[in-house]
């Protein structure tokens, strides 16, 4: 992409709206980055929020970068994958006030798991989620999901469950900005799905949802600025 073509595009951008942007484009197993785009299915930064939530699109995101990677991340059971948002769909592009998001955006950061029989066929209709991470706001530190995202520089630094079994899933990274979340549809969802193979496993059964289902539009109506606790959309997190 030409210099002046993404100056173009962030120009566009501010300008267009108060929508927010983040993308999830990249993972790093144990502390190894990956690289951009490896074993991540990356959307285009301009389509990124999902906000319907009975939409196929909110199991991982669509209008992908083309090729999809072909690369599955393994990662030992217990392991620590680091999901990596940046503003935009490519990736860190330098000093960027609104990287990895608008730090006014406040809102919950989870993940999933789903075990799929290959984490780079292209469906993704009918598989079983687990919740394995969430942060939603600490009322003891004011503090929501996004604005430890922002200090972390983007990082969602999740562990896989040392009990989980072993076998190929797709984990969905997501960010949830809730500055116009007062009403439905308002609150846009950030996600991408991470292809990875866990090794070592155990032999879990944990309960499981559905996407699209797990969140229902009143679920992520949320008035961020008249709250004094805040529960975040989905099923409880996974613990072995
Ligand atoms: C999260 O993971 C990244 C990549 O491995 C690492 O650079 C960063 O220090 C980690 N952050 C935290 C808070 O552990
Ligand atoms: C809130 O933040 C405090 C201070 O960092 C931490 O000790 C506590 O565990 C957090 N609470 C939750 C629910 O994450
Ligand atoms: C704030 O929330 C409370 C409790 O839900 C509600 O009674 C009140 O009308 C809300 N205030 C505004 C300004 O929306």
């Amino acid at each position: 992409m030409q210099p002046s073509f993404l100056h173009l595009a962030s120009l566009i951008l501010a300008a267009s709206s108060v929508s927010a942007r983040t993308v999830l484009s990249a993972i790093a197993v144990n502390g190894v980055e990956q690289g951009h785009g490896v074993a991540v299915r990356v959307p285009t930064s301009t389509l990124s929020a999902i906000t319907d939530v009975a939409s196929n699109d909110v199991i991982c995101n669509t209008n992908f970068i083309q090729p999809m990677s072909n690369v599955v991340a393994s990662v030992p059971a217990g392991g620590v994958v680091a999901a990596e948002f940046h503003h935009t769909s490519a990736g860190y592009t330098g000093p960027d006030p609104a990287d990895p998001l608008d730090p006014e955006e406040k809102g919950p950061v989870l993940a999933y798991l789903a075990a799929i029989p290959d984490a780079t066929q292209a469906g993704v209709t009918g598989l079983q989620w687990f919740k394995i991470f969430e942060e939603g706001l600490n009322t003891t530190t004011h503090q929501w999901g996004s604005d430890l995202l922002f200090i972390n520089k983007g990082y969602v630094n999740t562990t896989i469950p040392s009990c989980v079994k072993a076998g190929q899933y797709l984990l969905r990274v997501e960010y949830i900005s809730l500055i116009q979340a007062a009403q439905y549809p308002g609150a846009q969802l950030f996600m991408s799905c991470a292809q990875i193979e866990v090794t070592e496993g155990g032999d879990a059964t944990p309960e499981t949802v559905s996407f699209p289902g797990a969140y229902t539009p009143t679920s992520v109506v949320t008035d961020l600025y008249n709250i004094s606790s805040y529960t975040a959309p989905g099923p409880a997190v996974f613990t072995c």
